[in-house]
């Protein structure tokens, strides 16, 4: 077998998810565990914790590794890291709990999905959390609100993930970091550029897609599918959006698409640099870096999640960033283009926000082609008759 084009990030991938024998050891001793409920952002950092996703990460954070994170964007080890993994609970439900106790995670539903070798409980301040890691301290970006409204102790240790079942809607997609490695390495592929995205694809993303998969020999599309706020197009429909995108604009040849199981955050530049280690883990050696990457509202500037990969020494990082600015389609040259590739003014420039064009899509109105493809366009249309949607 060839060998990989990237080592996950710390060289190992992680793996904590139960042979049979421990399966059964924990289902054994499963009734008599102090039980915790995960919230949806805690189930998806267990399996991504789980499967390798957040490599080298065996657990939820300790307290030396949560500083330095929050401080200096590095693990304890001096491994690059930028976003807090932790599973913050309420003061009364941390307190019966002792160190060195096996703690059973559940999932909102009462279904047992792994368990903590609880090692730490420590308090944290939020509002440092909130300051260093969002960049801002105002409790409505919707990052900031998580943590203002999550427990104010950590719980730190090791996990393990009883058993990996299939996503429950994107069965197919389902493509754990030790699949997509085995995956490029079948396709022979020694450059794959990763994207993350949690919108509705567009002709933007299709065209820094295609810009960057010139270069490089596979696409890696990756849609997050974890917890976002409530107002942005559920994870189903843009899954069937990236479906008809495949079938008609992208050679099947070149093109993965597989979910991604992480819950946004929101923390833009910070951001970034966790999507890009994350993609590191699935194999990915480059990585796209849009327009205010992963941000909300105006608490980041355009390309603040793309100067942020400066602050780490070349190599520290691994994984390399391919930047891309403000794409949108230009009606003088008729292409899409941005402002390095095309000589327009700003009324030349077709581009809309997914604000506007949920505003459009709620009015009764399609995108139009130049935003959108048409049949892309027709998908969304389609959602928004459902009621969850159109209010
Ligand atoms: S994100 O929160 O996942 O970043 P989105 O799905 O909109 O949101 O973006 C996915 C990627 O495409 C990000 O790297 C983002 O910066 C990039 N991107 C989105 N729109 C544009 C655009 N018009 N021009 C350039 N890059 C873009």
């Amino acid at each position: 077998m060839s060998q990989d084009a990237i080592a996950p990030h710390g060289g190992t991938l992680i793996h904590r998810i139960a042979n049979p024998a421990q399966r059964q050891e924990f289902l054994d001793q499963a009734h008599l565990l102090p039980r915790l409920v995960l919230d949806e952002r805690a189930v998806s950092d267990l399996e991504l914790i789980a499967i390798g996703g957040f490599s080298p990460l065996i657990g939820f954070m300790g307290q030396a590794d949560y500083q330095r994170v929050v401080k200096d964007m590095h693990l304890a080890n001096g491994l690059p890291w930028s976003i807090p993994v932790t599973l913050s609970v309420r003061q009364e439900e941390a307190a019966p709990l002792q160190l060195g106790q096996l703690v059973r995670l559940d999932n909102a539903q009462g279904k047992f999905l792994g368990v903590l070798e609880l090692t730490e409980k420590y308090t944290y301040d939020k509002t440092e959390e909130a300051g260093c890691v969002y960049l801002t301290e105002d409790e409505k970006h919707p990052g900031v609100n998580v943590v203002y409204r999550q427990g104010d102790v950590n719980l730190a240790g090791p996990i393990w993930l009883l058993e990996r079942h299939p996503h429950p809607q994107f069965g197919q997609y389902c493509i754990d970091p030790v699949d997509s490695r085995a995956l490029f390495r079948e396709k022979g592929w020694q450059t794959i550029v990763g994207f993350q995205t949690r919108n509705p694809i567009h002709r933007a993303h299709e065209y820094i897609q295609k810009c960057a998969l010139e270069t490089v020999d596979g696409l890696f599309l990756h849609p997050l599918v974890g917890a976002t706020k409530a107002d942005d197009i559920p994870a189903d429909v843009r899954m069937r959006c990236y479906e008809i995108m495949l079938n008609h604009y992208f050679p099947q040849d070149r093109v993965i698409l597989a979910i991604n199981p992480a819950a946004m955050r929101y923390a833009g530049p910070r951001e970034a640099i966790f999507h890009a280690l994350l993609r590191k883990n699935y194999g990915c050696t480059h990585f796209i870096v849009g327009r205010d990457h992963a941000g909300v509202g105006d608490y980041y500037g355009t390309y603040d999640a793309q100067h942020i990969f400066d602050r780490f020494q070349p190599g520290e990082l691994g994984i390399t960033p391919m930047k891309f600015e403000h794409a949108f389609y230009c009606t003088r040259t008729q292409s899409m283009a941005t402002s390095k590739t095309s000589p327009s003014g700003p009324s030349e420039r077709i581009h809309l926000s997914g604000t506007k064009v949920r505003e459009m899509l709620r009015r009764g109105e399609l995108p139009p082609p130049e935003f959108s493809r048409p049949e892309v366009a027709a998908e969304l249309a389609r959602a928004m008759e459902q009621p969850a949607l159109s209010n």
